[in-house]
């Protein structure tokens, strides 16, 4: 319908003759009647302006975008990669939001004005693995130190030897990737100069603050003793500007009981509150060898008033996170399969537990099958201490600041559940308040 901008001159045209002619009764009469006409009118406009708007939707991405094809990226540390599994084709550090796709030029200035201060620059990653954090650069350092050779001919192949094959299908088959990271440290130096060229890498990508977790009993092969290796990882925390904490692991499996129970006594012996080893956790194959048979070593760390976290809930299901919780975890590695349960979720949300998440680590062991249920944004608007971390970085090829991205990319993580997840991490890290202090206002918010 097409409204005339002549339909207002004949009720103007009307008042003014009232107005001079008639008396006052009969004038608000008429006035009663021009302003219902005029109502109507007003309504008439709307209708028309309603009709000829189209709805903007300026956040949705094209579906060329969502199938663009995969290609090399380069990472922050300038390792190329390829043939990534198909869900990680959304991690990039390039990689457009899906904001940016708006459609005048006037928008994205806006945008841009916005979204500057709004970039998280600072890092904090409680769960990582010293074994799983050797990229290609730091493993030729490592081998340099050691005046060994790579069988790889080139550093694509040497990448390809380090991180996990894509053939990839648990737990079980990631964790035989750990063999050549492990054979670079198996001397004190070169430990000590991991978690050396380990924290400096990560501090390069804007970690503040993080907690290393390795088992002593896995450097023991050219005669370290576990004690050895503890001290050469504290030295390597000494050389290094990045604040970091140690983690002791236990490891999952058949006759290391007495290394686990060594383990155990050195974490005793070495304790401090910050600036070395701070607690306990355990590692390896979680469906192969259950949580309910570990109970004893950490009821003598309750004892010990060792803290400790426990990898649960990743490759076993809600029964091995219930076991962790009942056996006093301070936090959960993982315990992304929590959401299989409900009771359980709220059980952790009502005990305030931290769960240390790894969404690159979960997709490539596939702990969650299908990514799109990753319940990450689920648990956090839920209210339970959710915190972002890296786990095995080099093996998966990934770093921090890839993680934020990827929940950014796939599930809207928004500057604001940034924050929060930080400064859950804060509240989570095993350290002191006030370091804990210190952290909280370098993050800034
Ligand atoms: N060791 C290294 N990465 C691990 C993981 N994701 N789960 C258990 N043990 C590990
Ligand atoms: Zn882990």
């Amino acid at each position: 319908m097409k409204v005339s901008i002549e339909h207002f001159a004949s009720p103007i045209k009307d008042f003014l003759f009232l107005f001079k002619a008639q008396g006052n009764a009969a004038l608000f009469l008429e006035l009663g009647l021009i302003g219902t006409l005029l109502i109507l009118i007003a309504i008439l406009l709307k209708i028309f302006s309603s009709k000829n708007v189209k709805t903007e939707q300026p956040f949705a991405t094209s579906p060329q975008e969502e199938e663009k094809p995969e290609e090399e990226k380069p990472l922050i540390n300038n390792v190329t990669i390829k043939n990534r599994k198909p869900e990680k084709k959304l991690i990039s550090l390039k990689e457009e939001k899906p904001e940016i796709k708006v459609e005048t030029e006037k928008k994205v200035v806006i945008k841009e004005i916005s979204r500057s201060p709004k970039e998280i620059k600072k890092y904090i990653d409680l769960h990582l693995h010293l074994d799983g954090a050797i990229t290609l650069e730091i493993a030729k350092e490592l081998a340099k130190l050691h005046n060994m050779a790579f069988k790889a001919k080139n550093d694509r192949e040497l990448e390809d030897l380090l991180s996990v094959p894509h053939t990839c299908k648990s737990l079980n088959d990631f964790l035989n990737c750990f063999e050549l990271p492990l054979s670079l440290m198996q001397t004190p130096e070169g430990l000590s100069e991991s978690v050396r060229l380990v924290a400096n890498n990560i501090q390069s990508h804007g970690v503040i603050y993080a907690e290393f977790r390795f088992a002593p009993q896995l450097h023991t092969d050219l005669g370290m003793t576990q004690e050895d290796a503890i001290k050469a990882a504290l030295d390597g925390i000494k050389r290094t500007s990045l604040k970091v904490n140690l983690i002791l692991c236990f490891m999952r499996g058949e006759g290391n009981e007495a290394q686990n129970l060594e383990t155990l006594e050195l974490a005793r012996k070495y304790l401090v509150k910050d600036g070395g080893v701070v607690a306990l956790d355990i590692a390896g194959a979680e469906a192969l060898f259950k949580t309910k048979d570990y109970g004893h070593l950490f009821k003598k760390a309750r004892e010990y008033g060792i803290p400790y976290t426990i990898h649960a809930g990743e490759a076993d299901g809600p029964e091995s996170v219930k076991k962790a919780i009942e056996f006093g975890a301070h936090r959960i590695g993982h315990g992304v399969r929590s959401f299989e349960d409900d009771e359980l979720v709220e059980l952790i949300n009502k005990k305030g537990i931290p769960l240390e998440m790894c969404p690159t680590s979960n997709s490539i062991t596939i702990a969650i099958p299908d990514m799109n249920k990753f319940p990450f944004i689920d648990f956090l608007e839920k209210g339970l201490k959710v915190t972002l971390n890296t786990d095995d970085m080099g093996i998966e090829r990934t770093n921090i600041v890839e993680e934020f991205n990827y929940l950014e990319t796939k599930f809207n993580l928004t500057y604001e559940q940034k924050k929060i997840i930080l400064l859950n991490s804060v509240d989570a890290a095993f350290t002191t308040d006030e370091v804990k202090a210190q952290l909280r206002a370098e993050l800034g918010f």
